[in-house]
């Protein structure tokens, strides 16, 4: 029989720097027994030579559509589009479940090609909750982009390229400089403060030197009351990481923001939940997300008032690219060395039973 293996192929996505296997997490499997193949990647923030010396087996970029069909194929980011059946396993972020875009469209391809998707944001331990997730890192580099905006805003200049950092503390250090040597004297609301998102958001907040006091924490308790909400027009910067799973009253509306007028100390929203599109998007104040390249876009708060913008980038998580894949890879770990009872262990199993639910969903929308 041949070794248990995963493929680990090149992200396409502009910016993306992350892995979904780090040269660690590759080391823990190949000890583990596997094989562990890496597309050569000058994009991802690891080294290709960091893999090869943990005894990864290299090969080109993007070839993954050529290995062997039984081999397992690793990423983060969804694939390049393309109407090519698709005959091996992915794991990976399909975010096709919630009929976003093209859903069955992309779905239709497995269909052809007799592929199997793993989708990553549905691999769940035995309580429902994600084995793996971004949250802590996307957080912590949302409430960073909030502070440079605030800093340049306070220039009257737009917030200019974003750029990964090398490391959590060079991301703190370069912030800090921005805002004059420290946070100090700020205000900040972050609501969904209890998740994954949120703690990290606290804790950025918390290292550029804003006070205790200042950083308002709020999660369900807080807003049971049911918006829009006056607090968030009385902080600088209001960070959105709550995760949307029912219809829920506005945060905060062009409404609220024009009543408000001069009164208004709010300069800068960072949605970190990005439910751009969504109907339900608790903060319909922006329709579109925004990128490294222009992180914010200015909201419409009427004549006469002083600016505000928002920040909606949907990888913030790729600013830290290190962190972020060490610690999601190593979450992930566990699950990967189960893959090779993926027919018995319940984290795939379930996963494999959600696929096939979604792919018959997908079927009849295409009409196949
Ligand atoms: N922009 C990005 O790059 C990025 C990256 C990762 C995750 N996300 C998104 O961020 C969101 C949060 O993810 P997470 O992993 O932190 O989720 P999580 O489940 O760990 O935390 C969500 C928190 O929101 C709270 N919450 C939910 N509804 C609320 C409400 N109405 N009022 C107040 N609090 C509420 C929950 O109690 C929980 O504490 C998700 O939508 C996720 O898709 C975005």
């Amino acid at each position: 029989m041949s070794a248990p293996s995963f493929w680990l192929r090149c992200e396409t996505k502009q910016f993306e720097r992350r892995a979904a296997l780090t040269p660690t997490t590759a080391k823990k499997l190949i000890d583990a027994g596997f094989e562990i193949v890496v597309e050569r990647d000058d994009q991802r923030i690891f080294d290709d030579a960091e893999y090869e010396a943990v005894g990864c087996k290299l090969v080109e970029n993007n070839s993954w559509p050529n290995a062997p069909a039984n081999m397992p194929i690793l990423g983060l980011k969804e694939l390049p589009e393309s109407d090519e059946p698709i005959k091996h396993t992915h794991i990976h972020f399909g975010h096709c479940y919630k009929q976003q875009a093209g859903w069955s469209t992309f779905l239709s391809r497995f269909h052809r090609g007799g592929g199997t998707l793993y989708d990553l944001e549905f691999l769940t331990d035995a309580y429902g909750r994600r084995v793996a997730a971004f949250g802590y890192h996307a957080g912590f580099a949302g409430a960073a982009a909030g502070a440079l905006a605030v800093a340049a805003n306070k220039k009257d200049e737009p917030l200019g390229l974003l750029e990964p950092y090398l490391n959590e503390n060079a991301m703190v250090e370069d912030v800090k400089q921005k805002l004059g040597g420290s946070g100090k004297g700020l205000k900040a609301l972050v609501i969904g403060a209890l998740g994954r998102c949120g703690r990290g958001a606290v804790d950025l907040l918390r290292k550029v030197g804003l006070e205790e006091d200042d950083i308002l924490k709020w999660d369900m308790a807080e807003t049971a009351k049911g918006g829009p909400f006056q607090e968030i027009l009385d902080v600088d910067i209001f960070v959105n990481c709550i995760y949307l799973s029912t219809p829920i009253p506005h945060f905060l509306t062009h409404e609220t923001i024009r009543n408000a007028g001069q009164s208004r100390r709010l300069s800068v929203v960072v949605d970190v939940s990005c439910d751009t599109t969504n109907p339900h998007n608790p903060i319909p104040i922006y329709s579109i997300n925004t990128t490294f390249s222009q992180p914010t876009v200015p909201v419409d708060v009427g004549a006469g008032n002083s600016p505000m913008s928002v920040i909606s980038i949907d990888h913030l998580p790729t600013l830290l690219p290190r962190e972020a894949s060490e610690q999601f890879s190593s979450d992930l770990l566990p699950s990967l060395l189960e893959f090779r009872q993926r027919e018995t262990a319940r984290v795939w199993t379930d996963a494999e039973k959600l696929y096939k639910q979604k792919l018959a969903e997908a079927v009849q929308a295409e009409g196949l």
